[in-house]
């Protein structure tokens, strides 16, 4: 049972989730400290805990203060938290507690500036069923201010002999890049400046103490639930202690509040496990898919998307065709991609007018999409609704609702420029065409996508403002069309975040389908989020973006450990090729409660999925020499006393060595092989 209990002899807050403590008190001063994130403590030991810290011995000393969120105010040097700006020269926050509210599992904080009219509440969040600790702070004004800084929170990590940060670094078409460095003395900053969370990170971290494996150890998490740009700063200080601080926007971006005005932060969730890096994701997929995804139960359907197939080249007939092959190999859900719309030929124009166009769809889209029901698939489109190419009506007549700024360029990336849903009558305009979209047509799905990067945006709020008004877009949108459901996607993966995930049903992870390449990808990806929620397509080889040749059944494997799509030119693929998919998509539907809904143990080569008594192993194997050795692959989480049969083959495992010894994946000759191993525990 999760639970928040306050000892007001100490001043101190003890949040317990099922297997974790997090305790903050006030200090003398009331500012808010961080005293203990882990293991489980009674409320005794945690009133034990003293908020005060020692006095800094020196203006020059070091002062590991540990707060809850850092200010400006007095002999403060750690990286600030909020930053706050008052009339007459006054910065910074100096805390005065004014009360606390308990109710359930929500703790907020409230307290205000000990001078000013300024509120702030803290608020945190915990769980019966998850680790994970929800925080957020909103702040409150009776004067005009400026924000340079309003973080979620900031979190302060016991000491450690060590501190290990894993991140993901990356690109396009290389997203979820997974990286593990000795966090560095001093500040060390994941960000994006773009104005989505970005292919070049990602808003989450893990740090250990350096001794964590897969398996094994203690990690500190969180992640933060917010879709445009952002900063999570990490402090290892001089005297060796670490804190994070992340919220949304980046540095530079000033905010004014007006007098009245109340911010809230978007949710930065921490997450603490004692089971490795491993322990860490399971934990995370089990808290998303607990109080974040939409529809966590369903079981994601297998989409046959069109992109790779055709690019721009739409038209009715092709995806007629495409669509009866789709189905022959097993879709469920047939998914039109760009370039059904306005003058969208190229990328070069359309974007903005979303009619269907009149040569390539002359009786609109209701013909496609009753075949494409007809056919027994549901029915998916593309959108890119935050843009619009200039060389569009909507450009034409609605300049001025673009980001830009006055005497600049309208730098234009893909031939686009970016909506500015910060205002209104644009947000207005997007949710009456989408609402018209959905209302006149059986749609079942939406890609939403998102091709370009922010640029002149000359209002700073406007950078949160976007944000907020997609949300609002995507939960209005899904309030009054509960049937439709929704991929995410930035030019493949460049908006995976909390804060999409909330809203919609899974993540387009990248434009990279190189099954080889992928297999790193998803690695990256499964850190945090859930197989459930990671689109994977098989598409054609040599793959367009990489040029790499991969058999076909390599490719699947890979995709099964996700929800398995396919986006390949199908009417070039041979009898042969559709038969093995037809295979594979069958058998991926056998295996999908497992792989989607069970547990996820990755293993050096491959990953493993447990649901009940079915496990499934995947193993991938790249271009090594013929010689290679072709180690084990040992299980994790069976029953030691259980023995296992091999739904393929019949060989009868003993559950106690499938996790000491292993199982040798039986890669066949070649270069990027990959083994399915079905196992069931008897009874
Ligand atoms: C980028 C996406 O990631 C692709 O899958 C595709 O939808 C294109 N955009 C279409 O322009």
């Amino acid at each position: 049972m999760s639970q928040v209990t306050f000892d007001a002899a100490g001043r101190t807050w003890l949040l317990r989730t099922p297997t974790t403590s997090y305790v903050l008190g006030l200090s003398d001063d009331d500012a808010p400290r961080a005293l203990h994130w882990g293991a489980v403590l009674s409320p005794e030991q945690a009133a034990s805990l003293c908020a005060t810290p020692p006095a800094m011995a020196s203006s020059f000393h070091g002062h590991d203060a540990g707060e809850e969120l850092a200010t400006e105010t007095g002999a403060r040097y750690d990286t600030p938290s909020l930053q706050v700006r008052f009339p007459g020269g006054v910065r910074g926050v100096a805390w005065q507690y004014l009360g606390h509210e308990i109710d359930g599992g929500h703790l907020v904080i409230r307290f205000r500036d000990a001078a000013e009219p300024f509120e702030l509440d803290l608020h945190y969040r915990v769980h019966d069923d998850s680790d994970a600790i929800d925080r957020w702070t909103c702040v409150r004004t009776g004067v005009p201010v400026t924000l340079t800084r309003c973080d979620s929170a900031a979190w302060t990590l016991p000491p450690l002999p060590g501190y290990r940060l894993s991140h993901v670094a990356g690109g396009w078409a290389a997203e979820h890049g997974l990286r593990r460095t000795e966090l560095l003395t001093g500040e060390s900053t994941l960000t994006s400046r773009r104005g989505l969370t970005s292919h070049q990170a990602n808003p989450w971290f893990m740090i250990d103490a350096g001794d964590a494996s897969e398996a094994h150890g203690e990690v500190w998490s969180g992640a933060l639930a917010w879709s445009g740009s952002w900063r999570i700063t990490l402090n290892r200080t001089q005297t060796g202690r670490v804190s994070v601080t992340g919220g949304a926007g980046h540095e530079g971006l000033t905010w004014r509040l007006d007098p009245g005005a109340e911010w809230r932060t978007p949710v930065f969730t921490g997450l603490h496990s004692t089971t490795g890096y491993g322990g860490a994701s399971r934990a995370w997929h089990d808290h998303i898919v607990r109080h974040v995804l939409p529809n966590p139960e369903e079981l994601r359907p297998v989409v046959y998307n069109s992109w790779e197939a055709v690019a721009f080249d739409v038209n009715e007939k092709s995806q007629r065709e495409l669509a009866g092959l789709a189905a022959r190999v097993g879709a469920e859900l047939f998914v039109m991609d760009d370039a059904w719309f306005g003058g969208r030929t190229s990328d070069r124009a359309g974007l903005g007018d979303w009619w269907p166009n009149a040569e390539r769809f002359p009786n609109g889209l209701n013909p496609l999409i009753d075949e494409v029901h007809g056919l027994g698939m549901r029915f998916g489109l593309w959108v890119e609704p935050e843009m619009v190419n200039p060389d569009s009506d909507l450009y034409r007549a609605h300049p001025d609702w673009v980001f830009h700024m006055p005497g600049r360029d309208r730098t234009e990336l893909r031939n686009q420029l970016v909506l500015n849903f910060a205002l209104p009558e644009v947000a207005a305009w997007a949710h009456g065409w989408l609402d018209k979209l959905l209302g006149e047509h059986a749609i079942d799905f939406l890609k939403w996508d998102f091709n370009r990067t922010l640029t002149e945006v000359g209002a700073d709020q406007a950078w949160l403002d976007h944000v907020e008004a997609v949300y609002a877009l995507i939960d209005r949108l899904r309030a009054d069309h509960p049937g439709v459901r929704i991929e995410a996607c930035a030019g493949g993966g460049g908006r995976t975040d909390l804060g999409m995930m909330g809203r919609t049903d899974q993540v387009w992870v990248s434009d990279n389908t190189d099954g080889h390449d992928r297999i790193a990808i998803q690695r990256g990806f499964t850190q945090i989020y859930p197989a459930r929620a990671m689109s994977a397509w098989v598409t054609d080889s040599p793959n367009p973006v990489t040029g790499r040749s991969t058999p076909l059944a390599f490719r699947f494997h890979v995709a099964m450990a996700g929800a398995l799509g396919l986006g390949g030119d199908l009417l070039n693929w041979t009898e042969s090729d559709l038969e093995t998919a037809a295979g594979l998509v069958a058998r991926y539907k056998d295996l999908r409660p497992v792989i989607q809904h069970g547990v996820l143990h990755r293993l050096p080569s491959g990953a493993q999925y447990t649901l009940g008594d079915r496990t499934v192993i995947l193993a991938w194997r790249g271009p090594v020499p013929h010689t290679a050795a072709n180690p084990p692959q040992r299980l994790s989480a069976l029953d030691p006393a259980a023995r296992y049969r091999d739904e393929d083959t019949g060989t009868i495992h003993h559950g106690a060595l499938l996790m000491s010894q292993g199982l040798v994946p039986a890669f066949p000759a070649g270069d990027y092989t990959s083994t399915l191993t079905v196992l069931r525990r008897l009874r």
